[in-house]
C-alpha cells in the first residue's frame, strides 16, 4: 500500500499518515543539507564517471547496451492481463482463497467466512520466502513458500461492499474473515515438469492470522507492564500478527515477518489513555482505516490501551516446524517494520536490517551479541533476543553513522521519559527522535548484494518534504518517485564489517521519468523508454548480484501512466543503475515479494490487490485478474516466473 492512495478518511491511506512530529529541519539537517548539496553534486559526478550513473554527458552515446540482462523489455503500459519479457513465462501458483491446510474448503465468490478464510490462502501477499527442502537444503525444485499477507480490501472481498460504505456496513463476522485473510500462509510447492505446483495439504502446511494464531513476546519488552492486556496478564502471550508487509530469512532456516501498519486497526480515543503519546507517534489517530474495534474491544485503545504495544514488531518462526510457536523479538525494536535482512559478518554475529516505513522515519540496525554456529540450528533461534539496535544517521559527507539505542545512555534516560529497555524499543522512534537520526523518504525493503556485500534501502516516495527539508540521503523536495540508496561497509564482498560504527553511501538512482527534466530523475545514460520506474518497494539480489527492484506507485500509477512490476539493473560496472522492466502486474496491483529459488531459475513475485482503485469493487472490479470470469472477484496471488527454456532469469 502507498501514500499515494486517496487521502482523507478513506481506506485506501494504509501505509503512512506521517506521524513524525519532528518536521522542521534540525540544526544537524541544515548542516547536512549544506554539505550534501555538494556532495550530492559531487558524488553523482564522480559514479557518473566511473560507474555511469546519469552522467549528463553520456546521454546520447551510442554504443552496444552495456547491461549483463539480456531479456527483451517488457511492455511498460497498464493493462488488465499481466504480462512478462519475451521468452519467459508467468504462471499463476496460488491465489486468495485457494486452500491451504488439508481440509479446507474450495473458494466460493462471495462466501468467504471467517472459518474458510483461515484454512485458505490469504489477501493481499507480499513477502515471498522460499526454503529448499529438505531443510539446510539449496534444493530448487521442491520446497516451501512463506508468505504474508499484509492487509485486505474489504470492496473486493465482499459483494455490496464500498470504500464509503465499510466502516459502518461491515459485520462482526466480516471482520473476522478480514482478521483470519491477514497474518501468513506457508505452502509446500514442487517443480514436476518443469512447472510449479502447490502440494495442497502437504504436511507442513499453515495459516498464521491475525485472529487466532498464539505466539509468544521474547527480549527486553517481554512482560512489561506495557504489554500486559486484561487478556494476557503476562505481557508475553498476543494472538496474532498484524499487517505483515516484508520479511527476511535467517540463515538457520526461520523466517522474520515484518509488522507494518499496525496502527490503522485500532479505535478508541488515544488521548483518554495513559499511552497517548505512543499511540499518536505511531499514528493512531482513533481514526482508523478498519472497524474492527466497533466489534472486539482488544482493537479500541480506551479498553486495551496496551493492545497496539503488541504490535509493530519483527516476528520469528520456524516454517518446517508447522507446530513451532511464532516470537516477536522485541530486540529488534517497535514501528512499522518493512522488512527484516540478515547478515552473518565474519565474526559471526547477525546483523539485521530493518527499515521503518513511513514518511520521515528512520532506518535501523540490529546486531547481535551471541555468534552464529551452523552446526547448532537451536541456539541460533535465540540470537535475536539479546544484541544492540541501532539507528542511521547519514552525514553529507557520505558516511552512515550507527548509532545505538541503549537504555541509561545518552538521552535515554529516566528523565527523557525511559525507565528500561523495554521502553526504548516500545517508543523505538520516540528515542530515534532523541538520538537526531536521519528522516528518510520511507524506507521500504533493504537487501544486501551476496557479491559485493554492499547494502541498498528502497525509498518509496515523500512528496510531503520540503524544499528546506532537503538533505543528501533525500535530495529531492516533493519526492514523488523515491530513489535508491547504496550503503557500503568496511571490508570486501562477504567479508564486510555490517557491524562497523561506519559504512559509506551514496545514492544508487533517483526514479522517476528521465525523459522529464523535471522529475530530477538520474540513472544510467542508456536507461530506455521502458526501463523508468516509481516508488521503488520490494527487491532481491540474484545469483550474479543484479538488483531486481518492485513497485509500489498507488494511486499515482495512473498518473505516472505504467504499471507497477519487476525492474532489474547491474550495480556494477558498465551497466550500472541501467534498469529494465521485466514483469508488469495488471492493472491497479502493485508488486511485492521478489524471490529467487537458489539456482535463479524461479523468481516468485507477488501480485497484490489487483483492481485496487476508485469506486472498483467486488461487483465491479477493475480488473478481474487472474481468473478473468463473471462473478470472480480479482484475486490477489504469487505468480512463478520461469525461463521458457529453463535458464537462470535475467541470463
Ligand atoms: Fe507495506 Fe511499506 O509497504
Ligand atoms: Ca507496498
Ligand atoms: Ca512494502
Ligand atoms: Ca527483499
Amino acid at each position: 500500500m502507498n501514500e499515494t492512495m486517496r487521502g482523507g478518511p478513506g481506506r485506501f491511506k494504509r501505509d503512512d499518515e506521517g506521524s513524525n512530529p519532528a518536521r522542521g529541519p534540525s540544526l544537524a539537517d541544515i548542516i547536512d543539507a549544506k554539505i550534501s548539496r555538494r556532495a550530492l553534486l559531487g558524488g553523482l559526478a564522480g559514479a557518473a564517471a566511473g560507474s555511469a550513473l546519469g552522467g549528463i554527458g553520456m546521454i546520447g552515446v551510442a554504443h552496444a547496451a552495456p547491461s549483463s540482462l539480456t531479456f527483451a523489455e517488457a511492455a511498460h503500459e497498464i493493462a488488465d492481463d499481466h504480462s512478462v519479457a519475451a521468452g519467459y513465462r508467468a504462471d499463476v501458483l496460488i491465489r486468495w482463497g485457494d486452500p491451504v491446510l488439508p481440509d479446507a474448503p474450495a473458494f466460493e465468490p462471495g462466501k468467504a467466512s471467517p472459518a474458510a478464510q483461515e484454512r485458505q490462502f490469504g489477501y493481499n501477499n507480499d513477502y515471498v520466502g522460499f526454503f529448499p527442502l529438505p531443510v539446510g537444503s539449496s534444493n530448487a525444485n521442491h520446497g516451501l513458500l512463506v508468505v504474508n499477507h499484509e492487509y485486505t480490501n474489504p470492496e473486493l472481498m465482499f459483494p455490496g461492499i464500498t470504500e464509503a460504505n465499510a466502516a459502518t456496513t461491515l459485520t462482526r463476522e466480516q471482520c473476522e474473515t478480514e482478521m483470519a485473510a491477514h497474518g501468513l500462509s506457508v505452502v509446500e510447492v514442487k517443480k514436476v515438469d518443469g512447472r510449479w505446483r502447490v502440494i495442497e495439504g502437504g504436511r507442513f502446511a499453515r495459516r498464521l492470522s491475525f485472529r487466532s494464531t498464539p505466539m509468544a513476546v521474547s527480549g527486553p519488552a517481554a512482560g512489561h507492564p506495557r504489554m500486559r492486556t486484561a487478556a494476557d496478564p503476562t505481557g508475553k502471550a498476543v494472538i496474532g500478527t498484524l499487517n505483515n508487509c516484508a520479511g527476511g530469512k535467517t540463515p538457520w532456516g526461520t523466517v522474520l515477518t515484518a509488522e507494518e501498519n499496525f496502527h490503522q486497526y485500532f479505535a478508541g480515543d488515544p488521548t483518554k489513555t495513559a499511552e497517548a503519546a505512543n499511540l499518536k507517534r505511531v499514528g493512531i489517530t482513533g481514526k482508523p482505516n478498519y472497524p474492527w474495534g466497533r466489534h472486539f474491544d482488544r482493537m479500541n485503545v480506551e479498553k486495551e490501551p496496551n493492545e497496539p504495544n503488541r504490535f509493530g514488531w519483527i516476528v520469528e518462526f520456524d516454517p518446517y516446524d508447522p507446530t513451532s510457536l511464532p516470537v516477536k523479538r522485541t530486540a529488534l525494536g517497535r514501528f512499522k517494520h518493512e522488512a527484516a535482512t540478515v547478515v552473518i559478518n565474519p565474526n559471526g554475529r547477525v546483523t539485521v536490517y530493518t527499515g521503518d516505513d513511513e514518511r520521515f522515519e528512520y532506518l535501523y540496525r540490529f546486531v547481535s551479541s551471541g555468534r552464529f554456529d551452523p552446526a547448532d540450528r537451536a541456539a541460533n533461534k535465540t540470537l535475536l533476543d539479546d544484541g544492540v539496535l541501532y539507528v542511521a544517521k547519514f552525514t553529507g559527507s557520505g558516511a552512515v553513522k550507527w548509532i545505538p539505542m541503549v537504555w541509561g545512555e545518552g538521552l535515554l534516560t529516566p528523565s527523557n521519559g525511559f525507565a528500561a529497555q523495554a521502553d526504548v524499543l516500545i517508543d523505538c522512534r520516540r528515542a530515534a527522535d532523541m538520538l537526531g537520526a536521519t528522516k528518510l523518504d520511507r524506507p521500504e525493503d533493504v537487501e544486501t548484494n551476496p557479491v559485493t556485500g554492499k547494502v541498498y534501502m528502497m525509498l518509496t516516495n515523500n512528496t510531503n518534504r520540503q524544499p528546506n527539508q532537503v538533505d543528501a540521503p533525500n535530495p529531492r523536495a516533493k519526492n514523488a518517485f523515491g530513489h535508491v540508496i547504496e550503503m557500503v561497509p568496511p571490508g570486501e564482498g562477504a567479508k564486510r564489517d555490517h557491524t562497523a560504527s561506519e559504512y559509506a553511501w551514496n545514492v544508487f538512482l533517483l526514479a522517476g521519468d528521465p525523459g522529464k527534466p523535471e522529475h530530477g530523475a538520474r540513472y544510467h545514460a542508456e536507461t530506455s523508454g521502458s526501463g523508468w520506474l516509481a516508488a521503488p518497494d520490494n527487491c532481491a539480489f540474484d545469483r550474479k548480484g543484479r538488483l531486481w527492484i518492485s513497485t509500489d506507485q498507488g494511486s499515482a500509477q495512473a498518473k505516472n501512466g505504467i504499471p507497477d512490476g519487476m525492474y532489474a539493473c547491474d550495480t556494477e560496472g558498465a551497466g550500472r543503475a541501467l534498469t529494465r522492466f521485466f514483469y508488469a502486474c495488471p492493472r491497479a496491483a502493485e508488486m511485492c515479494g521478489p524471490e529467487f529459488t537458489p539456482d535463479g531459475t524461479t523468481l516468485f513475485v507477488a501480485v497484490q490487490h489487483p483492481a485496487e482503485s476508485e469506486g472498483s469493487t467486488f461487483d465491479k472490479p477493475a480488473t478481474r485478474w487472474p481468473d478473468f470470469k463473471d462473478g470472480m472477484p480479482p484475486r490477489p496471488a504469487i505468480v512463478a516466473i520461469t525461463r521458457a527454456d529453463g535458464g537462470e532469469i535475467g541470463s
